[in-house]
């Protein structure tokens, strides 16, 4: 472990470690490095081995069912975590996580996504958390340490410069190795040495001409070697393409199962002389390693004993929510809303929330509190009106509302092997979850029944998603019997894949109508896990556009305040592609410029989980943006805009239009990303440009003043005392940039070196002092391979966000 001595309590699990490992041939360790199945590891119960179990991931806990009946906790996205600038709220939240892995039976999260938010148009962007490796590296570290804190494991990822989708699984990043430390391996290093995760998880992708699940250099010599990274090395999901490359590379597991490139391969090849036992040993060692810390390897006390306090969910999802709300504008103090103002609620999204981003960060909360439920409950009776405005989501989504729906199992004679209750349209069945009494030798068809009431009359529109041979019946009328393919190779194609229209039902409002969608199951013998994925998907019939945007601008006439809620959609942000412009989904532009024209009083709420461009800024008065908020987002809307708590978000990531944001580029050519802007993103970027973006790094507002009197360095301590000006209680997050006072093209012209959070009273000065990392004075040198310090004189910058500096110091390094 990175610059610690193993206690003693380390040692002796070490001992029982090397006693089971001792206890194992081959074949039974070869098998251990494999998934048994989509999320777990094999019993070896000789040794005293439980299976191992794993889940997503950075929000929430699925644990090993895909599944709307069995919720969790959903917390707001990994940006608006980075957006509290508050390590010790993350932790908080890595404590919740444990104890939600603890009730679902997982042992290691796969999280946290600690990449880079390179370009506004990676897909995942919303589940890193931001575009500065300092600031990652921090809330990741309070992340870990919390997950850990409650004895569960941790498996940062994904290792490394996974910052974009496309062509996930092929491109290959060329990075130059400045770039790469100093950026894209920062917060790994910074997690490793401060918070000593016990996983990590290698990269989809290649970097420098070798896939992540094989580079023996960044794994074993950096990871391992330099850093001191004692963890397990787990692959992200159908990774590793080679038994004997992964194993030379430093992979430890391979997953999922059961079909993956060790097990008996890894055994096979050891005896055909291409590996050693030595090598698999290594790799077990640290599977045996991570069991015995989280306590299911007999003989070893895991490292928690004593567990922290019970959390509680619900009331942390609300605290995060508005702790990052970023409030980027607020002219004339439009906000908090005044007391005794009407307010007209607008956007689909204020109706049907959306609180977490799409792919493997999904969960099922049991319930979410929309921004019209959470102002419902927070404004006076009759205060409060609602106009949809504008649907962005007029597109094929799965069956939800309205719908009644179960799972029956049938074999080939027809005959009902078992049923599962279906919560939603989607069906995600993993490996050997089944419903009870069936099993993938005898599964022939699933079919997906019940009824529909719809809440519009109308033409309702519905769809399949998913490959392969499907029946949709509707009210007893049979509109598709067919095969549904694709060209695409990205193996999770059914999962981040469209719906297909296959169906347009005029539907009366309040009628049950019977609906069915059997799918013939024909899962080959040889893939790596077998998964049944469908969607009945359906869509309501579409209200006329000009109509909706009139009805909105007259409840917004007729209202002391508007506040519109505008979203991105699943089809937009989500894993498994990246997005193609930064801009709002549909009509939602023209309905926020309608809206400000007639009401002076326009709030604008962004539910969006990374940045979209918002062309009508300049004509409304105040614009607060809330991520996906996770489950609790509507409550914690209605704290903040009734003033009931503040907005105490800072951007994590620059704000921008697409047209002049200097790093955008995802899409490989000839299958490489050349990282051409080497240490130049995010801010560094902008700056570099000179360029103005639409808000800058760093910038939030809360609802009180701050001075900042003074700033005093000494050697790299920096003490900096601000005063609250206002009229209330309110919370600064003072950031400190490092300025080198004869700046070199070479470098950034200033970059952030350290942070802290004071709250104070009305009237009442307080001050912090924050030691500046030795790092954030270094170099990496591409020709000593070392970080080298660049002695010389640098500005201390106290500042509000990187382009408001309200106090300066210099400091010789
Ligand atoms: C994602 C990982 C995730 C894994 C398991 C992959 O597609 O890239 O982040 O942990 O699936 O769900």
């Amino acid at each position: 472990m990175a610059g610690t001595r193993p206690t003693p309590a380390d040692q002796a699990r070490e001992a029982v470690v090397e006693a089971a490992l001792a206890r194992l041939d081959l074949d039974t360790k070869a098998r251990l490095l494999a998934g048994q199945d989509m999320w777990s590891l094999p019993e070896l119960p000789a040794i005293g081995l439980r299976s191992l179990v794993m889940s997503d991931g950075p929000i929430g806990v699925r644990g090993v069912r895909w599944t709307a009946d069995d919720p969790s906790i959903a917390l707001p996205s990994p940006t608006a975590l980075a957006a509290t600038w508050d390590p010790a709220l993350a932790r908080r939240a890595g404590r919740l996580l444990a104890q939600e892995a603890r009730r679902k039976g997982v042992h290691v999260l796969l999280a946290p996504t600690v990449n880079l938010h390179r370009s506004p148009l990676g897909g995942r962007h919303f589940e890193a958390y931001s575009e500065d490796p300092y600031l990652t590296g921090r809330i990741g570290t309070g992340y870990v340490t919390g997950v850990q804190e409650g004895g569960v494991g941790t498996t940062v990822k994904h290792f490394v410069a996974n910052d974009a989708e496309t062509d996930r699984f092929t491109v290959n990043n060329t990075v130059s190795p400045r770039a790469l430390r100093e950026l894209y391996l920062a917060p790994f290093e910074a997690i490793v040495e401060n918070a000593h995760p016990w996983g990590i998880m290698t990269a989809y992708n290649s970097v420098n001409g070798s896939t992540m699940s094989e580079h023996r250099y960044l794994v074993e010599e950096v990871l391992r070697g330099e850093w001191g990274f004692d963890g397990y090395n787990v692959s992200d999901w159908m990774a590793a393409r080679s038994t004997v490359g992964a194993i030379e590379g430093g992979l430890d597991v391979a997953m999922p199962g059961p079909v993956t490139v060790y097990g008996d391969k890894l055994a096979a090849a050891v005896r055909a002389g291409e590996t050693t036992e030595a090598k698999v040993d290594a790799a077990v060692r640290n599977v045996l390693r991570l069991a015995a810390r989280v306590g299911i390897l007999e003989g070893a006390e895991p490292v928690v004993t004593d567990l922290p306090e019970t959390v509680d969910g619900e009331s942390l999802a609300r605290e995060i929510a508005r702790r990052a709300f970023v409030l980027v504008r607020n002219e004339g103090g439009a906000l908090p809303i005044p007391a005794g103002h009407s307010v007209a609620l607008i956007g689909a999204a204020a109706r049907d929330a959306r609180v977490l981003g799409g792919g493997s960060a999904t969960v099922f909360p049991a319930h979410v509190v929309s921004p019209l439920d959470g102002l419902t409950a927070a404004l006076p009776e009759g205060t409060l009106t609602y106009a949809v405005g504008a649907d962005p989501s007029q597109e094929l989504a799965a069956a939800d509302k309205g719908f009644e729906l179960r799972a029956i199992c049938r074999d080939s004679e027809g005959e009902i092997l078992g049923t599962r209750s279906a919560p939603s349209g989607h069906i995600q069945w993993m490996g050997n979850d089944l419903p009870d009494g069936v099993t993938h030798d005898r599964l022939d068809s699933v079919e997906l029944t019940g009824t529909f009431t719809p809440r519009e009359s109308g033409p309702h529109t519905f769809g399949i998603k998913g490959l392969g041979a499907f029946t949709l019946t509707i009210d007893g009328t049979e509109h598709f019997d067919g095969v549904q393919s694709t060209d695409l190779d990205d193996p999770f194609v059914t999962f981040f894949g469209d719906p297909v229209e296959r169906a347009t039902v005029d539907l009366t409002a309040g009628r049950a109508y019977a609906v069915s969608l059997r799918h013939t199951v024909d899962v080959p013998d040889d893939v790596p896990m077998r998964v049944i994925s469908f969607t009945l998907a359906h869509q309501e019939p579409a209200r006329d556009p000009d109509e909706l945007i009139a009805e909105a601008v007259e409840a917004a006439r007729a209202a002391d305040t508007a506040i519109v809620v505008v979203a991105t959609t699943e089809r937009v942000e989500s894993e498994g592609f990246d997005r193609a412009d930064l801009r709002l989904p549909g009509r939602q532009d023209e309905l926020v410029h309608a809206v400000a024209a007639a009401n002076p009083h326009t709030v604008v709420v962004v539910n969006s989980g990374s940045p979209v461009e918002l062309p009508w800024r300049e004509e409304v008065a105040a614009v607060l943006l809330g991520w996906f908020p996770g489950q609790e987002g509507g409550a914690a809307l209605a704290d903040v805009l009734t003033g009931a708590h503040e907005p105490g978000g800072r951007l994590p990531t620059t704000w921008g239009p697409l047209d002049s944001a200097p790093v955008t580029r995802v899409t490989p050519t000839d299958g490489e990303l050349p990282y051409t802007e080497d240490v130049f993103i995010g801010y560094r970027a902008w700056e570099r440009e000179n360029r103005t973006p639409t808000y800058p790094f760093g910038h939030g507002l809360g609802y009180t003043d701050w001075t900042y009197d003074e700033i005093d360095v000494t050697g790299t301590t920096v003490t900096v005392r601000v005063t609250n000006t206002g009229t209330r209680t309110g919370r600064e997050t003072i950031q400190l940039y490092l300025a080198p006072t004869d700046p070199t093209p070479d470098r950034p012209t200033r970059w952030l070196a350290g942070f802290a959070t004071v709250e104070a009273a009305p009237g009442e000065s307080v001050h912090t002092t924050v030691d500046l990392p030795s790092r954030a004075f270094e170099v990496w040198d591409d020709q000593t391979n070392t970080w080298t310090p660049v002695k010389g004189t640098y500005e201390i910058e106290a500042s509000h966000s990187l382009t408001d500096t309200r106090l300066r110091a210099t400091c010789v390094f």
